[in-house]
């Protein structure tokens, strides 16, 4: 077993390279000094508003970490990682038991992760907790064609506004989201893309001025997305007649957004459950790089169902 205290500033270097060693080891990396090195889930979690982050230390060195990540009624972990030298000695679970303690003290409604689904280990340890496996995500790609149709209006970007429009920004974000699922909170997340320079939230409004889509991305190598790269990390469209339509206008705009920061591609996380969300990236030429499987604790869709035009992928 290991003992588990809040990750400190004096971690993060460490604990950076533990992500990057234990995730390069697992998925056979042939040069782990150079995997993961233009993309940060350490950084730019650690101390964030809506996020805690644990560590694990084993005989006085840092062994492993693990983030959770609050969404109003929903909330996740990961990246949990082990150093691979002490894999299967049990350290992992004293991280994810941090992590469920920290859902109890939020209030969590929904908890859930993903993570690999061919690994019987993964799956096996988070059942341990209550996690129950449930449909594939597909982390799905697409290039930025060079000369997509027009540009962003000017409120399309959320670092754009005003603090008082932020404000409203964020509030009508709130107000879309508990549309989508009872509680859902994204404000956190729309709040620190931009204070930290991770991103920015792109926002779609309809006719009427009122918002019908926004979308969290992160772009480049100081974020969670990478090289060349826009990730839409969270994206959700008012529920309604016109849902499949304000998605279609959310992807053109992350693609312009995209275009206009020099990214090649738009990458981002579609539950297969959320099936109308999955075909329309399927005809729009996005391809699967990656799958991974969503574990819920309780065993319930949360937003992952039919109609609900929503990507994230938990990671
Ligand atoms: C996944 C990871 C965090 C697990 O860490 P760990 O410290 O090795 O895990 P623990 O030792 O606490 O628990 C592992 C459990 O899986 C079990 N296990 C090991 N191999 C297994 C297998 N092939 N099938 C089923 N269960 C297995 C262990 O026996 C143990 O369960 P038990 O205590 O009931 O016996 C670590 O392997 C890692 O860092 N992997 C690379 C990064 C990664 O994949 N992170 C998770 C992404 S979701």
């Amino acid at each position: 077993m290991a003992d588990v205290r809040p990750l400190a500033e004096s971690d993060l270097s460490e604990a950076q390279r533990i992500v990057r060693r234990a995730f390069g080891t697992f998925l056979g990396a042939p040069d782990l000094d150079n995997f993961w090195t233009d993309l940060d889930y350490v950084y730019g979690r650690f101390g964030a508003e809506h996020i805690a982050s644990f560590a694990a230390d084993r005989d006085g060195e840092l062994a492993g970490v693990n983030f959770a990540t609050n969404w109003g009624s929903i909330g996740f972990f990961g990246p949990i990682c082990v150093r691979p030298d002490l894999w299967n000695s049990g350290i992992a679970q004293p991280l994810v038991e941090a992590a469920c303690r920290q859902f109890d003290r939020w209030g969590t409604k929904h908890a859930g992760l993903c993570t690999f689904p061919h690994s019987t280990k993964h799956v096996w340890l988070y059942q341990k907790f209550g996690f129950y496996p449930r449909y594939l995500t597909m982390l799905m790609a697409a290039p930025v064609s060079a000369k997509g149709a027009g540009s962003l209006p000017p409120d399309a970007r959320y670092s754009a506004l005003s603090s008082d429009a932020r404000r409203q920004a964020e509030e009508a974000s709130r107000a879309m989201a508990e549309e989508v699922f009872e509680g859902l909170d994204l404000r956190g997340e729309i709040r620190t893309a931009t204070a930290r320079n991770l991103g920015d939230t792109l926002l779609v409004w309809d006719s009427s001025g009122r918002l019908a889509a926004f979308a969290v991305c992160h772009w480049g190598p100081a974020s969670e997305a990478g090289e060349g790269c826009l990730y839409i990390k969270f994206a959700a469209v008012r529920p309604g007649p016109k849902a499949a339509d304000h998605f279609a206008a959310l992807l053109d705009a992350a693609g312009a957004l995209a275009r206009s920061v020099g990214m090649v591609n738009v990458l981002a996380g579609v539950n297969t459950s959320r099936e109308e969300a999955y075909r329309q990236m399927l005809a729009r030429a996005f391809r699967s790089r990656i799958h991974l499987i969503i574990m819920h604790r309780p065993n319930e869709p949360g937003y992952c169902r039919p109609g609900v035009f929503v990507l994230d992928d938990w990671r």
